[in-house]
């Protein structure tokens, strides 16, 4: 199982001016209880991420659909940005080897995958040159299916290859959407695609367990009963209402307690590469779950820490300067592997002998150096009386990685019940997207498009 060690956040090692006593932690008991029951009462219903474990009929489904596919093709296109495009993304680089679209096809577990999450005429065009329709699935992704850069990535998708997808679109695309809703579902309907459905009750950062990331992860070899089952043992442990008997209720409690005390920002901060991009899908999660200006009572709060992505050890030599000597405004959870897939030895030779900087990693592991500097970032951050915790993974695979997404969302959902937010929605994001249908001419958007001349009325004198 996946562990938490909140040792670092506790009074007794990092001292009064942020650290936590138990009998403080103790006092949100209550609140958490209520937390829960609140939360408990959504789930399964409003809250259909708590049913994503158990849905094997859709890996089923899956599985057969994707077959023909699989047989046919080598490579899958990811059209799909934010909750459709996160996750896919770091099940890719954590799952498989990390540069495996290089390794020829046998020694690939599945298909060479690459995942466009923007519109940057460069990086897309970029893509398209490694790209041979011919042996290529795209795998469009979005739950309202309408969303500006996943449709403007299909066209430019459409455009690039038009000679082999104008004739044979269907063979060379299948789309994850809503199952009733939505333009993507009616594209899929009209034109006889292969579909697989987003359920209506699941939000688009909380849907990596749904098709959004086991169509892909199918694709691309990952074991995604595996990822399901260790989502679903996670659900099990954090069913608890019991503040301490719950590790995502503890995570989040203390976070809120740091977060009331003025520690407004939430690093995560893996050490190993291969989790980076779950640092980036946190970011997300937590950012767009709790940032919200209006609580539950319709007050205006202007709430939410700010989720921050650190990689260790890389960042020892750029972000921790700042952490331990900074401001205390930081709450930094680390990710530790516990035991690597492999052993990276450090021998080297005895003509090296000479050389300090070099003969006191010799004998030693790559694997147990990037976990003392886990181990020395926690214990120098704690000197300072910087809070911290760390998140135990016992391994990177499918089972454990479907526990620590599980432990993310719950940690998120329970966060925004002690916030009293609705944690599910987003719509700080809607005036951006109105603005920019507008400026490109959007039936119905000529309101907007006023607005935004108004807004956008800047002056030349604050222009260098
Ligand atoms: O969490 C969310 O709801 C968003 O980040 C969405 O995932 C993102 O905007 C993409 O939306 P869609 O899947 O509708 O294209």
């Amino acid at each position: 199982m996946v562990k938490l060690d909140y040792n670092y956040c506790m009074a007794d090692y990092i001292g009064d001016r942020l650290g936590i006593c138990e009998k403080e932690l103790a006092s949100y008991e209550n609140k958490v209880k209520k937390a829960h029951n609140a939360l408990m009462e959504k789930a399964g219903k409003e809250l259909g991420f708590y049913n994503l474990p158990y849905d094997r009929d859709n890996v089923k489904y899956i599985k057969e659909t994707l077959k023909k596919y699989k047989d046919k093709y080598d490579t899958q296109v990811v059209l799909g940005i934010g909750g459709s495009g996160l996750g896919p993304a770091a099940l890719q680089s954590s799952l498989l080897n990390y540069i495996s679209n290089e390794l020829p096809k046998e020694k690939r577990k599945g298909m060479r995958t690459y995942i466009i999450d923007n519109v940057d005429p460069e990086w897309f065009s970029d893509i398209m040159e490694v790209i041979d329709p011919k042996n290529t699935l795209f795998v469009m992704i979005s739950k309202s299916g309408s969303t500006a850069e996943t449709a403007a990535d299909f066209l430019a998708c459409f455009t690039k290859f038009r000679d082999v997808l104008g004739s044979n679109l269907k063979e060379h695309l299948v789309v994850v959407t809503d199952p009733q809703k939505g333009e993507l579902r009616r594209m899929a309907n009209e034109f006889g695609l292969d579909s697989f459905p987003i359920p209506e009750n699941v939000g688009g950062r909380f849907s990596v367990l749904s098709s959004v990331g086991l169509v892909p992860g199918e694709l691309m070899g990952i074991d995604i009963e595996a990822l399901l089952d260790g989502a679903a043992d996670m659900d099990k442990a954090t069913r608890k209402g019991d503040l301490f008997s719950n590790m995502a209720y503890l995570s989040a409690t203390i976070e809120y307690i740091l977060y009331l005390k003025g520690v407004n920002i939430s690093v995560l901060m893996p050490y190993s590469t291969k989790l980076g991009k779950w640092a980036d899908w946190y970011v997300q999660l937590w950012a767009e779950s709790l940032g919200k200006k209006v609580d539950r009572d319709g007050a205006y709060v202007y709430v939410g820490p700010t989720p921050l992505k650190g990689v260790g050890a890389t960042d020892q030599h750029s972000q921790v300067q700042l952490f331990k000597e900074g401001p205390y405004d930081k709450v930094i959870t680390f990710i530790r592997v516990e035991k690597f897939k492999n052993t990276v030895n450090l021998d080297g030779d005895d003509k090296f002998k000479n050389y300090s900087s070099l003969s006191y990693l010799m004998g030693h592991t790559m694997n147990e150096l990037i976990n003392a500097e886990e181990m020395a970032t926690e214990a120098a951050l704690a000197k300072e009386g910087k809070p911290s915790k760390t998140l135990i993974l016992p391994e990177i695979n499918e089972y454990y990685i479907g526990q620590m997404i599980f432990f993310f969302e719950v940690a998120t959902a329970i966060s925004g019940e002690l916030y009293n937010i609705n944690a599910f929605d987003q719509p700080g994001v809607e005036e951006g997207k109105n603005f920019t249908y507008a400026l490109l001419g959007r039936n119905g958007y000529e309101e907007k498009k006023k607005e935004f001349e108004t807004l956008y009325n800047k002056s030349s004198k604050f222009i260098m």
